[in-house]
């Protein structure tokens, strides 16, 4: 009798308390993951090499921080239940690759799954999340990426509350990646669950396209930017809505690459770079470290961009930022280049959603390109500028 009470008395503390841990992400994580470049290929050496490269590209120094481990990694349970890494790929154990990561002064992240197994068919969490929540505890995981393959009629709220009270039970602050896909509308009940949430099936290194799988489809930089329109307003400082790991350096054209990257930025995405660290070309790392654009993805207002004007195969998205400034991007989505003249005369930018308009009759804004990083003018002058297919112009008005 006496310890069903205790029992009970137990329970109800630990689901009182339980709730994910706040204010990991007021901006969007920063960050790498080895899937989109290496897939199911990672071992030890492969991630401290991508944790040097990060230091040395100056990647950390603009504020990327996380060196997350995909799929893969994994071993067997032993006969207790607890989960190790592949033994012939991490020989050192997480905790020391754990700790080089840290001595580093980066973060270290890693993966499982919902179901029973994940999608490269590797031990999954379903019954076993507090064991490893413990165990990643232990390792000194700071962010987790949680899939969602294998979960047979799980529901998926519940699953992702499972492994979010378990994280907290096990007592470590660790960033909580939703890897749901959209299936069940994460954006709607993630902001209690997790830090993150995607919004897509996974993204491919195609600019404007579709590539087929059998029974799956991956998705180019348009097609998720398309994909979901009207969710914007679920997200915020510590719980975004996840447009995937970055496809940058990855193969397409660098004028996609740099239309890619700023995008993200415009939609206040996470940036986790998916590409070889160790093996950047110079556009790539260009493209990465632009102070100015990330700075647009981590102002600490956190709302989301939204497309504004349409006009052929151009278009302007918008992003309102701190202290009234805005950040424009043009997108050139079309196959020719657009000559572009805007007028900013009488035009209004309204974002209804988040309440805030910035009127060019009102007040004058100085402009910045944040890709030439170079001052152009004001709002008074009409503005003129050529896109080349699939690349953008990133603005920054500044108001005077
Ligand atoms: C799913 C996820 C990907 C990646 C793979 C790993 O497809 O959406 O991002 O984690 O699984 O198998």
């Amino acid at each position: 009798m006496k310890r069903t009470v205790i029992a009970a008395v137990l329970l109800c503390s630990v689901s009182a308390f339980a709730q994910k841990f706040e204010g990991l992400a007021l901006t969007p994580p920063m960050g790498w993951n080895s899937w989109n470049c290496f897939g199911c290929d990672v071992n030890e050496v492969l991630i401290m090499q991508a944790a040097d490269a990060m230091i040395e590209s100056g990647m950390k120094d603009v504020g990327y921080q996380y060196i997350v481990i995909d799929d893969c990694w994994h071993g067997e349970r032993d006969s207790l239940g607890f989960i190790h890494p592949n033994p012939e790929h991490f020989p050192s154990g997480m905790k020391v690759l754990s700790d080089y990561i840290h001595s580093k002064g980066l973060k270290f992240g890693i993966y499982s799954d919902a179901g029973w197994k994940t999608c490269g068919g590797h031990p999954g969490s379903r019954g076993y999340e507090y064991q490893d929540a413990l165990t990643y505890a232990e390792w000194g995981v700071d962010y987790l990426k949680y899939d969602w393959c294998n979960t047979d009629d799980l529901n998926a709220k519940g699953a992702y509350m499972n492994m979010r009270n378990a994280l907290f039970a096990a007592e470590r602050p660790i960033v909580f990646s939703l890897c749901e896909w959209g299936n069940n509308q994460p954006w709607e009940w993630g902001k209690e669950v997790g830090h993150l949430w995607r919004i897509s099936g996974d993204i491919a290194p195609i600019f404007d396209g579709e590539e087929g799988h059998g029974s799956w489809i991956s998705w180019g930089v348009l097609q998720i930017l398309d994909m979901r329109p009207d969710i914007r307003k679920y997200a915020g400082p510590d719980h975004w809505n996840d447009f995937d790991m970055m496809e940058v350096g990855n193969g397409m054209s660098v004028a996609e690459d740099r239309a890619h990257f700023s995008l993200w930025c415009m939609m206040a995405s996470p940036l986790m770079a998916g590409n070889d660290l160790q093996h950047m070309s110079q556009e790539t790392i260009t493209i990465l470290t632009n102070r100015e654009v990330i700075a647009v993805n981590q102002d600490s207002l956190g709302i989301q961009g939204f497309r504004c004007y349409q006009k052929d195969d151009w278009e302007i998205w918008a992003k309102p930022l701190k202290g009234g400034d805005m950040a424009l991007c043009f997108l050139n989505r079309g196959k020719n280049t657009e000559k572009i003249e805007f007028d900013w005369g009488e035009k209004i930018i309204k974002d209804d959603e988040f309440k805030k308009q910035v009127s060019f009759v009102e007040k004058e804004y100085q402009i910045r390109d944040l890709w030439t990083k170079k001052d152009i003018g004001t709002t008074k002058q009409i503005f003129k500028t050529k896109i080349a297919s699939h690349d953008v112009v990133m603005l920054r008005l500044f108001k005077k």
